[in-house]
This record gives structure tokens, C-alpha cells and sequence, in this order.
């Protein structure tokens, strides 16, 4: 099932007919804030007055041509104003497909560039998601290109289900990249990535120790990291063994509470995110927001089979 999901994420024929449903986009609304910059900002906003941080993601992937690609950017960067301007404790989240990666890197490399100097000028920091293993390589290369041309506001993510992700947690830690740990979420075969899900959770449970290592020798010079930007372990998941295992191991290595933050997605488990931030965890929610909801939509349904009933249902109920 959950292959299949990933793939219809993927199809454009799929794209077409769910997006057709009206319902579906009522659904869909579950896991997104909204379809416009307006209504991520007062998500934000309440997300905010709760104590949370979030981190904005304008939907969008694979850009087909420059100028949607420079669209895409521009978009993004209208995020970055709205968070200035409206004074919200948020972080920016982007794919870099979205931006043309896969169109052209150099076109790509100079997008990122533009959202990063607008970003930085407002002191915001700019997470670069992780999608597939084919766009691994070159998202990596990017985000070092960027470190190397002075921008300190970006950071990345890594998947706990790739082998290779010791390694690349172990390079970005030595160049003091700030990494967000996640599980993964595409389809990726057993030559690259674990297959059984016990070991995606102990690679996971392995990367975040080795993280908050880190956290913990940098803890001081992170007094002077600006507020709004994460302090350098971001544990990213909704699995309560995950956390507890990340809680035990920074209590264990004394480890502060605020320089472990945990990051979860819209509309899941909000309960836990209130009780971590209770406890002084900083608690970051990732808001998507904007029209292109379809693959993330997917993505969502395809972690969770119960959300393809709850889908399902609300479909047969209206129809
Ligand atoms: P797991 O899948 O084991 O779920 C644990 C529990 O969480 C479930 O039992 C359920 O209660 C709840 N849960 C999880 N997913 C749910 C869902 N969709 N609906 C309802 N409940 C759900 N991936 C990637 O490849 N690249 C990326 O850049 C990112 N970025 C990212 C940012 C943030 C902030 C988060 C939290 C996640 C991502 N991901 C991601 C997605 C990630 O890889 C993974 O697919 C999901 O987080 C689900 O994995 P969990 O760690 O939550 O555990």
C-alpha cells in the first residue's frame, strides 16, 4: 500500500483526478494550512501564541521550466517578508526541485542564493528538505556550495532509512551544518535504503545520539545563534519511542531541554506537541501551505494507512 501511494505521488494522472474531487482538497486541508500565504500566516500565528515555532513550506515540486522555477523562488521569498514583516517566530522549508534542481543546478543554485540573501537579511534560516535519493547528491553538493559562500542560515535534512546517512550526518556535523533527522519518506530500493522498519528506527535512534553530541560540545557558542534560528538538533517525528529514546540520551549526556528541539507536521499529534513544549522542549511545526498539496498530501496517506480511510470515508460520506 505504501508503495503504491508513493507512487501514485508521483503520477500525474493520479494528480489530476484526486485534485478533481472537491472533497479531496477538503481532506487534504488536514495536513495543509491553507492555500495561500494568508492562511499559513494566521496558522503561524496560533501555532505562535501556543509557545511553538514553525517553519513555512510553499507547496510545490519538480518545476518543469526557468521560470516557473523562478516563480517558485520568488514565492518563497514573499514567505520570508511575511515572516518579517509580521513578526513570526517561523523558519523557511523548501525542496530544492522546486526550485529547479532537477531542471538545471546552476539555475537552481541561483535561486537559492536569492531566497538565502533575503533570508539573511531578516535573519530567518532556510531548511532544505530531503526528497529522493536521486536528487541526494546534488541537494547536498548545493547546500555545501551555499555554506562555502558564506550563508550560515541554511541547514539540512537527513533520512534515517539510507545507509549511507551515517556518514553524511557525520560530514555535515564536522562543517557545522545544522541537520533536521527524519525518517524518510519516498520509496527506495533495499540496495540503498533498510527495508525493515526496526532498522530505519535504530539508525534513527544512532543519528540522533550522534547529533546531540555535537549539541552538547557546541552548547555554548549556540547562546549566540539568533532566536529564530534552531539550535542544532532537530529531531524530526511523531514516534514517542523516537523521542523518548532522543529525551533519555540528552538528559543522560546533560544535554539543556532548549537545545533539543523537536519538529512534527501540521495536524499530526498535536497533543505530544504541546507536551514537549510543556516540558521545554522548543517545538517546531512544519506548516505547508499553497495549491500544489497533492504529493505531500499523498506522502501523508501513504505514512498512515488509517489516513487513506479517514479519506475514504469522508469521500463516501459527501458522495
Ligand atoms: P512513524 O511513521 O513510525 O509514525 C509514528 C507515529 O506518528 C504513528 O504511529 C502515528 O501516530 C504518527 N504519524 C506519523 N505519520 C503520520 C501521518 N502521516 N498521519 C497521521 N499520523 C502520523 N521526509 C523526507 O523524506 N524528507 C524531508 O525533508 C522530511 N521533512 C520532514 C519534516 C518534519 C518536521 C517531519 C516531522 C517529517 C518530515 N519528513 C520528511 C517525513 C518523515 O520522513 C516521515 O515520513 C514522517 O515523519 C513519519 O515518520 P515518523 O518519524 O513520524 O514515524
Amino acid at each position: 500500500m505504501r508503495s503504491l501511494l508513493i507512487y501514485l505521488s508521483q503520477a500525474e494522472w493520479a494528480k489530476k483526478l484526486v485534485m478533481g474531487f472537491p472533497l479531496a482538497r477538503r481532506v487534504a486541508l488536514r495536513f495543509v494550512a491553507g492555500e495561500t500565504l494568508e492562511d499559513a500566516v494566521a496558522a503561524v500565528r496560533g501555532i505562535n501564541e501556543t509557545g511553538m515555532l514553525a517553519t513555512l513550506d510553499v507547496l510545490g515540486e519538480h518545476s518543469h521550466t526557468e521560470a516557473g522555477t523562478r516563480q517558485s523562488a520568488q514565492r518563497i521569498i514573499d514567505a520570508v517578508e511575511a515572516i518579517a514583516t509580521q513578526k513570526l517566530r517561523a523558519s523557511i522549508s523548501l525542496k530544492l526541485t522546486q526550485i529547479g534542481l532537477m531542471l538545471d543546478p546552476n539555475v537552481c543554485a541561483q535561486n537559492l542564493r536569492n531566497i538565502l540573501e533575503a533570508a539573511s537579511k531578516k535573519k530567518i534560516f532556510v531548511r532544505i528538505d530531503m526528497e529522493d535519493s536521486q536528487s541526494l547528491p546534488l541537494t547536498l553538493d548545493i547546500i555545501d556550495q551555499m555554506r562555502t559562500d558564506g550563508f550560515e542560515n541554511i541547514g539540512a535534512v537527513i533520512q534515517s532509512y539510507l545507509y549511507r546517512s551515517e556518514e553524511d550526518v557525520r560530514v555535515l556535523l564536522q562543517k557545522d551544518i545544522t541537520i533536521r533527522l527524519v525518517k524518510g519518506a519516498y520509496k527506495e530500493p533495499p540496495e540503498i535504503a533498510f527495508p525493515q522498519k526496526s532498522d530505519v528506527d535504530a539508525s534513527f535512534d544512532k543519528l540522533t545520539q550522534m547529533m546531540l553530541d555535537v549539541s552538547l560540545k557546541n552548547a555554548k557558542s549556540l547562546e549566540q545563534v539568533p532566536d529564530l534560528w534552531p539550535p542544532i538538533a532537530a529531531v524530526g517525528s511523531h514516534d514517542e519511542v523516537r523521542i523518548q529514546k532522543a529525551v533519555d540520551y540528552a538528559q543522560s549526556i546533560g544535554l539543556e531541554n532548549r537545545w533539543l528541539e523537536f519538529q512534527m507536521l501540521y495536524g499530526i499529534r498535536r497533543d505530544l506537541q504541546d507536551r514537549l513544549s510543556q516540558q521545554g522542549y522548543p517545538v517546531r511545526v512544519y506548516v505547508p501551505f499553497g495549491e500544489d498539496w497533492y504529493p505531500y498530501f499523498m506522502r501523508r496517506l501513504a505514512e498512515r494507512p488509517a489516513n487513506l480511510w479517514f479519506f475514504a470515508s469522508n469521500l463516501m460520506r459527501r458522495n
